[in-house]
């Protein structure tokens, strides 16, 4: 997989363009779910980096009941339920949902939801959630960061994955304003498919102040190395991803306390 082009574009003309253009036409998830699930299910980005990175700052799920939010085709899902937890999925594609259905069986709980929306959860429904790069498909975290919250107990943790804030530094010529919530698209290839892509990206002190503005409090930013058994399976991925950042990492908690505070 990878990034064709990368257009910076204001918020304004972007908000512009949500409200003119189909959203459908992208992140269409849906239009190539086999194709992502195939690319990432044994990919050195995917599956020896951000889902270690995510399991390990899990911990002992055992017994949590844990909702994965944006669960695409499942595979941390599936990772979570073999290590005991009981995990609901959501996601917007009837797409991706199907895989993870096929991956998890029929008995699994498995939903379509927009995370843009209420969540058709109660309050205190789970010990954990998980969203795994799923929030840079938001331009604005508050309404869903306050119904993630809302659905865990006190005490309940939110661990996310997110590009990292830095990488734009990293490779794009001109750099954009740092300082700005903007959005870019570019075109995902997979095997001839190409398709088109909107992410938003935000400073790192937005990212912190919306998790803490919603009522979480930040426990850990981790910027994780890959897996060392991926170095000898991909040698020149590995030093890439060793040396540059990709994703960012968050533990965020409800204080315990909360409890009944709302
Ligand atoms: C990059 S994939 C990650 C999937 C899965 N978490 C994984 O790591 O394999 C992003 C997923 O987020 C879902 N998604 C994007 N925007 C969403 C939204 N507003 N509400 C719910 N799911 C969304 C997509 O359908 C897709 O399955």
């Amino acid at each position: 997989m990878e990034h064709a082009t990368d257009t910076t574009e204001s918020v304004a003309r972007s908000a512009d363009q949500d409200q003119n253009q189909d959203q459908d036409q992208v992140n269409d998830y849906d239009g190539f779910a086999e194709a992502y699930a195939a690319e990432t299910e044994n990919s050195l980005v995917n599956a020896y980096y951000e889902r270690p990175a995510m399991l390990a700052l899990a911990g002992d799920v055992s017994g949590r009941r844990i909702l994965d939010a944006g669960c695409g085709s499942g595979p941390l899902a599936a990772a979570l339920r073999d290590r005991g937890a009981a995990v609901t999925g959501i996601d917007a594609s009837t797409g991706m949902l199907a895989l993870a259905r096929r991956r998890l069986g029929d008995d699994a709980d498995l939903r379509v939801a927009d995370l843009r929306d209420p969540l058709p959860f109660t309050d205190g429904a789970f010990d954990d959630v998980v969203a795994s790069l799923v929030l840079h498909y938001l331009e604005d975290w508050g309404p869903t960061l306050a119904e993630l919250r809302r659905v865990l107990r006190p005490g309940g943790r939110l661990i996310a994955s997110v590009d990292h804030p830095f990488v734009a530094y990293t490779f794009q010529d001109p750099r954009p304003d740092y300082f700005a919530t903007t959005s870019y698209a570019f075109e995902w290839r997979f095997h001839g498919q190409s398709v088109p892509m909107r992410f938003w990206r935000k400073p790192l002190h937005a990212m912190t102040d919306a998790f803490t503005t919603a009522g979480f409090r930040v426990c850990a930013i981790s910027e994780p190395q890959p897996d060392p058994a991926a170095r000898e399976l991909f040698p020149d991925g590995f030093h890439d991803l060793s040396t540059k950042p990709c994703f960012l990492f968050f533990v965020v908690e409800v204080p315990p306390s909360a409890a009944g505070s709302d």
